[in-house]
């Protein structure tokens, strides 16, 4: 089996293992902006996951643009969407059109939740327990598939056109006086965001906040005033625990 994920922060990764358990997997990362995608292959036999967070209701950009370079040479493929209890809207449609389109053959999808990387109240502590046991049981379903040699392709929903990909509503603060120029940020920022000089390029900046989350020194983080002000406008939509979805 092939894992092939973009997880700025961790929470699409705990949901990929949570789904995989003990089974031998490859990775394919696509936070890793100096791996060459083009030279990426899948074997016609191989299942292949791919997992992805929503970001306002989309595949993230970088992850878009580097997963359609793959070559899926007919694989089967499951598809993962990853949110914060907000909502997932056009990601898995966007998700489906990506891996048809790399060449693969989907066969499921799955619509699952990860703390809130802005607002950790959202899906907090999720995958838990309860999901993490529901996840194996719905990796088990998509095998049973795959042993029956099921083609067939499931209802999986979304728009096209798709909803417009919006530009982060802020972006994390740099402190400069706090940077200890260890260089982890510039290092490992998924987006190529962080100039030489550790400021952020907001051109590309995507506001993943893997940035804030590695950095030793406490010297990025969220501006709280703007945070609290998304978090009231979309606050009505995070209500209540949202169920993992399977689409097979
Ligand atoms: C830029 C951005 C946009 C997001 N948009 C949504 C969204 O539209 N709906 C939602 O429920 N969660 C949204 N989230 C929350 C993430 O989907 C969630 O925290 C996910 O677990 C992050 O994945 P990661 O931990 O693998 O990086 C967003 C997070 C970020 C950083």
């Amino acid at each position: 089996m092939i894992k092939i994920m973009f997880s700025p922060t961790g929470g699409t990764r705990k949901v990929v293992s949570a789904l995989a358990g003990r089974r031998n997997c490859e990775v394919i990362d696509l936070t890793d902006w100096e791996t060459d995608f083009d030279q990426v292959e899948i074997r016609p036999d191989e299942l292949m996951l791919f997992a992805v967070p929503s970001y306002a209701g989309r595949v993230p950009a970088p992850a878009s643009e580097r997963f359609s370079k793959i070559r899926g040479n007919g694989a089967k493929a499951a598809l993962v969407c990853v949110y914060g209890n907000r909502a997932y809207e056009d990601t898995l449609a966007e998700m489906v059109d990506l891996a048809e389109e790399a060449g693969f053959q989907v066969i499921a999808a799955v619509a699952a939740l990860a703390e809130h990387v802005y607002f950790p109240e959202y899906a907090r502590k999720r995958p838990d327990k309860k999901d993490r046991k529901r996840l194996a049981e719905i990796m088990d379903l998509i095998e049973e598939k795959v042993a029956r040699d099921n083609w067939e392709k499931p209802f999986i929903p979304g728009n096209r056109p798709y909803k417009e990909r919006k530009d982060p509503s802020f972006y994390p603060v740099f402190h400069m006086q706090d940077c200890v120029s260890c260089a982890m940020c510039l290092a490992s920022c998924p987006a190529g965001a962080v100039r030489e000089d550790y400021t952020p390029d907001p051109a590309l900046c995507i506001s993943c906040t893997r940035c804030i989350k590695i950095c030793p020194a406490g010297a990025r983080s969220l501006p709280k005033d703007q945070v609290l002000a998304l978090q009231e406008k979309i606050a009505p939509q995070c209500e209540g625990r949202k169920k993992i979805e399977l689409f097979l």
